[in-house]
């Protein structure tokens, strides 16, 4: 599959943030990720449907939506009619992932599923077949510009082969950047979420250049595996 790069909003302007969707979308982000959070789930509160709404007309590209909130169940349609188009929540979050991803397919989003660092990739063997993307948290989920924990990669390459064989994109998301991309793309990562490395990154503001040195890090691994 194509490396996806989906710089996390979490990390832009707020005061700006149609201006920061428009700029990373010019950048060459493939993907928008969205990080919501409730201060209940996750210690930190960030935005709600109204915000993913207000931002969608500003780019093509696809919102990629994490929900870090709990229940997430109430909510789904809410970010499905904002403009969603991939809605990812955390089995920790409520005892029915299950219906969770069944409704977000039937609201004719893809389905994500997140896994905190602590949480096992057992825990999601058996919702394999309404899986669309597996998001590995390589962070304690709750804020931006945190380290990479890296015996995340392990479970990484443990879902790789756990989902050989199907179109399930495998996601990471916390302390990406060009030094740490190799190792998960490596361990059979394919979707990058990134945010202090896009929008604080070794080049400043020069979105494009942050994101093309995360690509260029995981697309050299790539290369490496063939
Ligand atoms: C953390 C969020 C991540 C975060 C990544 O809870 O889910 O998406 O924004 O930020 P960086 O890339 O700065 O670690
Ligand atoms: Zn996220």
């Amino acid at each position: 599959m194509a490396k996806i790069i989906a710089p996390s909003i979490l990390s832009a302007d707020f005061a700006k943030l149609g201006e920061e969707v428009r700029a990373i979308d010019a950048a060459g982000a493939d993907w928008v990720h969205v990080d919501v959070m409730d201060g209940h789930f996750v210690p930190n509160i960030t935005i709600g449907p109204d915000v993913v709404k207000a931002i969608r007309p500003h780019t093509g590209k696809v919102m990629d939506v994490h929900l870090m909130i709990a229940p997430c169940d109430p909510y789904l349609e809410a970010f499905a009619a904002a403009g969603a188009d991939i809605i990812t929540v955390h089995p920790e979050a409520g005892p029915h992932t299950h219906r969770s991803l069944q409704t977000i397919r039937a609201l004719g989003k893809k389905a994500g599923v997140s896994l905190n660092p602590a949480t096992s990739e057992r825990d999601i063997e058996h919702l394999i077949d309404i899986i669309d993307l597996i998001l590995v948290m390589t962070v304690n989920p709750g804020f931006g510009g945190q380290k990479f924990i890296a015996a995340m990669t392990e479970k990484i390459r443990r879902i790789k082969a756990m989902t050989a064989g199907r179109d399930i994109r495998i996601q990471v998301d916390g302390g990406i950047t060009a030094d740490t991309a190799p190792d998960a793309a490596h361990a059979g990562a394919d979707a990058f979420v990134a945010g202090t490395a896009v929008f604080n990154g070794p080049h400043g503001k020069d979105y494009a250049a942050n994101i093309a040195a995360i690509r260029d890090a995981a697309d050299a691994t790539a290369g490496a595996l063939a």
